[in-house]
């Protein structure tokens, strides 16, 4: 069995991943929300604690293989970090944003600039997890809409970021993926966009 930890599981991507894991005869789910009792899924574990309260986080890491963290702070990173320390949880999985190297190529890089700022690549989790010890996966995801298609294009740090938009249920996808064993990816820090997506000036949905 596989047992994983959704912290911030009352987010839009669970709604496409937590389904997607109860296909999953070998996984058992834990949710963690700061409204846990909202959530309206049966036969699995529901917490209602604070990301960033490390006694919260303790108590929900207990016996868990893999937190996925379905937002990028990175003082709450590090106090997930510090529960994952007290409790010898080695993987994690985390939402984040494009653009953390200053990876976003033309045309897209002009449009992104012009809508987020430059302030939105600092103070990340990936600050926190390149420097910690453990199994991460970092997502640097790009526009998100939501709809059926579950194709991804998962790029190495590194590379240049090409792609304007994702669906969620393509995130939920490669969440899954790289749980099941499917990828292969540790330590690492992966783009996420569409499949022809690449070279869009914009998202389709600006
Ligand atoms: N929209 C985009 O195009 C885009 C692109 C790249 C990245 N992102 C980011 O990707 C992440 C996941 O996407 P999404 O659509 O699932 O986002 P979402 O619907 O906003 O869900 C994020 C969830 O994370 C938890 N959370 C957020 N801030 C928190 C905090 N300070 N303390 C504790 N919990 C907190 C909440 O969970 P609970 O309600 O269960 O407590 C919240 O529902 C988000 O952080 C989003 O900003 C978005």
């Amino acid at each position: 069995m596989i047992n994983v930890l959704i912290i911030g599981a009352g987010g839009q991507i669970p709604r496409y991943l937590i389904p997607l894991l109860q296909e999953q005869p070998a996984i058992t789910l834990t949710l963690f929300s700061r409204h846990a009792a909202r959530l309206p899924y049966d036969g699995m574990r529901k917490i209602t604690g604070q990301a960033s309260h490390v006694p919260d986080l303790v108590e929900a890491m207990q016996g868990q293989d893999i937190v996925y963290m379905n937002f990028d702070d990175k003082r709450i990173t590090e106090a997930v970090i510090d529960a994952m320390h007290q409790t010898g949880v080695k993987r994690i999985i985390q939402a984040g944003v494009l653009g953390v190297y200053g990876e976003v190529a033309a045309p897209f890089s002009a449009w992104n600039s012009q809508m987020l700022g430059q302030s939105v690549a600092t103070n990340r989790g990936i600050e926190a997890l390149e420097v910690s010890d453990l199994d991460y996966v970092y997502m640097r995801m790009t526009w998100l809409y939501n709809g059926s298609r579950q194709e991804y294009v998962a790029s190495p740090k590194g590379e240049p970021f090409l792609g304007a938009q994702i669906t969620r249920q393509a995130i939920a996808q490669f969440v899954t993926d790289t749980i099941t064993g499917k990828r292969q990816d540790h330590r690492a820090s992966i783009g996420l966009w569409e499949p022809g997506s690449e070279y869009k000036a914009k998202p389709d949905f600006y």
